[in-house]
């Protein structure tokens, strides 16, 4: 069995909420969570239109803020920020190959390509707080840079505790089958992540010389799936009651207005694959009220009991 502290629920913009982390939290209690990831300016400047700049961790067990950005001391201050919101550590992006961050911000993927400004930024959050920093990456910015190694190195020496590689370049984009290299002589633990979806990639990570696995797209529709490839929880019965409690939990944290069209693709991927799930989509995406949407939840799954 592969113990859940072990199985990472990775960083996705626009799905690591906090509602979505409730979810995954309800299903695994000590699996550690990486909050989709927030800019260091938005955070330092307070920007009241971004409700993440002002969530509190307390309540959430083991969750990693993960910050971007591209000045040491502005990602210094964020991080103190989200220690003091009680984050149980502070993940550093150096991978995130969209380009209005790894281009025109210069921070995310693009730090793979300045490994100096990658090692300051570090050195500056190590020394901002108490809790751990990692990093999370890709293995190079294209397939002639593949220097993940020499980073790691970087991020060890200026007290990084561990780092993420996601086994794609950044060219690669999310194209691609991801590859992950055997792990010799590290200077810190690796997880691995890119298309992992199982127990068995779990323990083939492991077996390569991986510290534990990260699961990104595997989690959408299925939040249970930590408990699943830890072998501490079944795929629940009622996936109905799954949605209903989390479209709850969406306009609790965001209002009605705002949580309606964010939810449609939560419900679509709750409903991938069973049957009329297609028309069922369709009906959702003209719905913008509350009590419409969960009559439709009502219909498609049938009876929802609590979960
Ligand atoms: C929609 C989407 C949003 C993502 N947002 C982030 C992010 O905020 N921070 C980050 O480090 N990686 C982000 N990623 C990358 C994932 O964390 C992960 O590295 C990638 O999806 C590969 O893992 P997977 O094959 O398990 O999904 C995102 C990926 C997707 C598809």
């Amino acid at each position: 069995m592969i113990p859940n502290n072990q199985i990472f629920a990775a960083p996705m913009a626009g799905i690591s909420d906090r509602p979505f982390r409730m979810m995954v939290r309800s299903f695994a209690p000590n699996v550690p969570i990486v909050t989709e990831m927030i800019s260091c300016h938005s955070l330092t400047a307070r920007h009241t239109n971004c409700l993440r700049n002002f969530d509190n961790y307390a309540d959430e067990g083991n969750v990693g803020a993960q910050i971007f950005g591209a000045v040491p001391k502005l990602m210094a201050d964020a991080a103190k920020i989200l220690q003091d919101a009680g984050a149980s550590w502070i993940d550093i992006n150096m991978g995130c190959p969209v380009p209005k961050v790894a281009t025109r911000a210069g921070a995310g993927a693009f730090l793979m390509r300045d490994h100096k400004l990658a090692g300051k930024i570090i050195g500056a959050v190590v020394r901002a707080v108490q809790i751990p920093v990692s990093i999370k990456t890709r293995l190079g910015w294209d397939d002639e840079h593949r220097d993940w190694a020499d980073l790691v190195h970087i991020a060890a020496d200026n007290g990084a505790r561990f780092a993420v590689l996601h086994g794609r370049t950044r060219a690669a984009g999310y194209t691609g089958a991801a590859v992950h290299p055997e792990i010799t002589d590290m200077p810190i633990p690796i997880i691995a992540n890119g298309d992992l979806k199982t127990a068995d990639d779990v323990n083939e990570m492991i077996k390569r010389g991986y510290s534990g696995a990260m699961i990104g797209r595997a989690m959408l529709g299925q939040p249970w799936i930590f408990g699943v490839i830890a072998g501490t929880a079944e795929a629940p019965k009622n996936i109905g009651a799954v949605a209903m409690k989390h479209l709850d939990l969406m306009i609790e944290y965001y209002g009605e207005k705002c949580a309606i069209p964010m939810f449609r693709k939560h419900l679509a991927w709750y409903s991938a694959g069973i049957p009329n799930s297609a028309e069922f989509r369709t009906k959702i995406n003209q719905i913008t009220d509350a009590d419409a949407i969960k009559q439709e939840i009502l219909q498609f799954w049938g009876c929802v009991a609590n979960i």
